[in-house]
């Protein structure tokens, strides 16, 4: 990993810690005397899935999901795939579905879907990015960490071919770095 291969810095670390302690604040009141599981979507969840789960302080459970909706560079396909079906029961619980990113809402329109099958009590999602694009059925996150314009971003969770997603920060890549990452 290479500091020139980044073209800014978006949304450095304090911002977003800063941020997680409002976010946190909201679904500890939001699910106070709930039954709150949270699902994250792996891979990209992890950071921001780690870093909620330490400011949560009421009683929950934690499960993953692996998806891969799949992206050879920068766009996605649109074949979609289950590579981890959950481990816990969710039915009459308190889903609140974790990912790293909506984008065109592909990923969470078929979490939702697979979750809905599972009968769960409640079910929302929180993303920790939303791009400003229109999302596919018009999909709407419960809870949004940052609202970011229509560019490719990596770090916090978010990788570009598998990469950069320990950065505790996020950026935008060059169009260098971009075409010489190998997969
Ligand atoms: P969607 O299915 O189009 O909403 O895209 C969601 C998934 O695509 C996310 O969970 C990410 O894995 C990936 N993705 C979308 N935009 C970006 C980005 O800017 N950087 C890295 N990954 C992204
Ligand atoms: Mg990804």
């Amino acid at each position: 990993m290479n500091p020139t291969d980044f073209e800014e810095i978006f949304l450095p670390e304090n911002k977003i810690q800063q941020r997680l302690d409002q976010l946190a604040a909201q679904i500890q009141r939001d699910y106070a005397n709930q039954d709150l599981t949270l699902v994250g979507v792996l891979t990209g969840s992890v950071m921001f899935l780690a870093d909620l789960l330490r400011r949560l302080t009421i009683q929950l459970r934690v499960d993953n999901i692996g998806v891969s909706t799949y992206r050879g560079g920068t766009k996605s396909s649109g074949d979609f795939t289950v590579t981890k079906t959950l481990w816990l029961d969710v039915k009459d619980r308190d889903v609140l579905v974790v990912d790293d990113i909506l984008d065109s809402g592909l990923t969470l329109l078929n979490v939702r879907r697979i979750m809905q099958g599972l009968y769960p009590r409640s079910l929302r999602s929180c993303v920790f990015l939303e791009k400003e694009v229109p999302h596919l059925e018009n999909f709407r996150a419960d809870y949004v960490g940052f609202k970011i314009p229509n560019q490719f971003v990596v770090g916090y969770g978010l990788d570009y071919r598998e990469r950069y997603r320990n950065l505790p920060y996020v950026a935008t890549l060059r169009p260098a770095a971009i075409e010489s990452t190998r997969s």
